[in-house]
């Protein structure tokens, strides 16, 4: 048995035309950090909130570490459920320090455990020195940092996230990042992570769940999800790409579409007709000799490299959108010019 394994979990919310979460089935092990991933509305909050018992699913079942927390026949409170919440404003008492702060979700035990726990935790996300302040006295950072301390410090089961990155500047969201997964993993503490953001997901999980419309759409490791999205969505939410339409040769492995021949990284499995094809930009390489050859539309420059909007002429009255085509910022594209490239066979994949 999973450590945590959700079971066909829906819910319908009264007045809600379609169910906001609807039959997710996931199991989760000891020490996973996992991430709900998905677009505002599609069911990552409501998920989260059923597991933490905040909210009752319409249907399914529950289960963290070996117990039943909910069911048809039980409901297990909150409290009862070992969860450790961090809450995307954080939610730190202002007129407590962050000793008190710490120490608040401990009450049934003795104030001695009580300090030397909350000193524990403290020391683990760095911040021993600050026990005294007050949370308005912290940066962003370093409250996030005290909300994650306050989570672990009664050994939870679970530490649920709900968007912990998103209130962050760009560079300290990058060191958060890398903050709370350290700290969770030098704990082995189990984590779900909700967020929108898939740069967010790729840094922080183990597997990434990717969900529209309260509907799970892949399970996958950050780089399973993005070198083999199994839908059209999953590949345009996780990353820029390219979507092509073909049809399927007999090797099984070769996909003619309107820009020429398109190589799948293994054979499949059976033949298909006509496929759709996910063609990052980043595995497109301009080559002088490339086996693909069209004229550049638009330039878009990027810093880390430049994309390329590049129109090939179409074949049998095919046409289609531009490629996009990331290009190396040294080498210096016009507007208007041929370029050719080659397409590396491991960022394309078959998409339904
Ligand atoms: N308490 C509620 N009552 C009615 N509808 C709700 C409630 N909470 C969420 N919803 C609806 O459920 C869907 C999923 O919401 P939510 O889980 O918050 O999405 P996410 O966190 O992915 O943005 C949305 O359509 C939202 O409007
Ligand atoms: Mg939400």
């Amino acid at each position: 048995m999973s450590f945590i394994q959700l079971e066909n979990i829906t819910k319908h919310f009264k007045g809600g035309e379609k169910p906001a979460v609807n039959s997710l089935q996931l199991n989760i092990e000891k020490g996973e950090i996992i991430t709900l991933l998905g677009p505002s509305g599609c069911g990552k909050t409501t998920t989260l909130r059923m597991i933490a018992g905040f909210e009752n699913p319409s249907e399914g079942s529950l289960h963290i570490d070996g117990k039943e927390v909910y069911s048809d026949s039980r409901t297990l409170p909150p409290e009862k459920r070992g969860i450790g919440m961090v809450f995307q404003d954080y939610a730190l008492f202002p007129h407590m320090s962050i000793l008190k702060n710490v120490m608040f979700g401990l009450n049934k035990w003795s104030i001695k455990a009580k300090k030397q726990r909350a000193a524990e935790v403290l020391e683990l996300v760095g911040l021993e020195e600050y026990a005294h302040r007050y949370p308005t006295e912290l940066s962003g950072g370093q409250q996030q940092r005290i909300a994650l301390a306050r989570a672990l410090a009664p050994r939870p089961n679970v530490v649920l996230m709900d968007e912990p990155f998103s209130n962050l500047d760009a560079s300290l969201r990058e060191k958060m990042r890398f903050d709370v997964t350290n700290i969770l993993r030098k704990t082995n503490t189990t984590a779900i992570i909700v967020t929108h953001d898939q740069k967010d997901a790729f840094a922080v999980s183990n597997r990434v769940v990717v969900m529209n419309d309260g509907l799970i759409q892949q399970i996958a490791t950050p780089k399973e999800m993005y070198r083999c999205p199994k839908n059209c969505f999953v590949a345009q939410f996780v990353g820029k790409t390219n979507l092509l339409t073909g049809t399927m040769d007999t090797d099984l492995k070769n996909i003619h579409t309107h820009i020429g021949k398109v190589s799948l990284p293994t054979e499949w499995q059976e033949h298909l007709d006509t496929v759709k094809v996910s063609v990052r930009p980043e595995g497109c390489r301009l080559s002088e000799e490339g086996a693909h050859c069209g004229q550049v539309e638009r330039v878009t420059y990027g810093g880390e490299f430049q994309e390329l909007y590049v129109r090939l002429p179409g074949k049998q009255g095919l046409t289609g959108e531009p490629m996009l085509i990331n290009a190396p910022v040294e080498k210096d594209v016009e507007v208007g010019t041929m370029v050719s490239f080659d397409i590396t066979p491991e960022l394309v994949a078959l998409v339904e």
